[in-house]
């Protein structure tokens, strides 16, 4: 065992005995995956154990599948949890590239801007981003940002290049998690359910995925309002 996994797992057990309600649940070395306990909650400590770089598709959806409205309406997600009483902070930390499709971007610019529309958009992340569109889209003045188009591949290759050690995430919308899946290069879902149910909407994930794909490896629950599912594509 490395003294990085000790300080790993300490930490995780602290975390476990402050009653946090997440509990490390591989029996064996800490650097085995952990399994999903029936009935149990785990992680977020599993994520954390491994130090390879992954591409995740992090993203907040309704309880019948959709992460936005049909006109692109994230209203309805707010009211339903504090981003930084779930795992946002800790995944965040670790990214080191970001990728999302127009609408996305588009909607960020949007809202972005409503708070001081003078000054315009302010870019919220400040890791380099990549956004897909085969339109010209307008810049954010002093943001690290890349418009790419097609193939997924290459484009995966730079961000992977950029992000060093960390992570690549892959904000959404979900067509474009599932092309980084069809090129093989997709390693896990983070999927926040929210108790809401919308009825039509944009899609989490138009693919399908049937069993064994995709391997549940932690469950965290976020208040009334949603519950945190990870899983790591296999
Ligand atoms: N619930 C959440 O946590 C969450 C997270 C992320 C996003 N969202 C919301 O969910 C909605 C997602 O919208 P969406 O489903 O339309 O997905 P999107 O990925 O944001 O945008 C899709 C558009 O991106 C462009 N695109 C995608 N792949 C491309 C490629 N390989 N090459 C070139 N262009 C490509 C295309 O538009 P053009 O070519 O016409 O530009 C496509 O129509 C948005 O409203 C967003 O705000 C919610």
């Amino acid at each position: 065992m490395r003294p990085s996994d000790y300080i790993h797992l300490t930490l995780c057990m602290v975390e476990f005995f402050q009653g946090t309600g997440t509990l490390w649940s591989s029996e064996a070395a800490p650097d085995a995956a952990p399994r999903a306990v029936e009935g149990q909650s785990v992680g977020p400590c599993d994520g954390r154990a491994d130090r390879t770089m992954k591409t995740q598709y992090y993203t907040a959806t309704s309880l019948d599948g959709f992460i936005a409205t049909e006109d692109d309406s994230l209203d309805w997600l707010f009211p339903l949890g504090d981003p930084n009483s779930s795992g946002y902070p800790e995944f965040i930390a670790d990214v080191g590239a970001l990728a999302m499709g127009s609408t996305t971007y588009e909607w960020i610019l949007r809202n972005a801007a409503k708070d001081s529309p003078e000054a315009g958009p302010v870019w919220p992340y400040t890791q380099p981003a990549w956004v897909f569109s085969s339109r010209e889209l307008p810049a954010v003045e002093g943001a690290n940002i890349r418009f790419v188009n097609g193939d997924v591949r290459p484009v995966h290759a730079e961000m992977q290049a950029a992000a060093g050690s960390k992570n690549i995430w892959i904000v959404g919308g979900g067509d474009l998690a599932g092309q980084f899946y069809d090129a093989g290069l997709l390693d896990e879902l983070i999927i926040q359910i929210g108790s809401a149910t919308l009825g039509k909407g944009k899609p989490l994930f138009p693919r399908r995925l049937l069993h064994p794909v995709l391997r549940l490896v932690s469950v965290r629950q976020i208040g009334a309002g949603m519950v945190e599912l990870r899983y790591v594509i296999i």
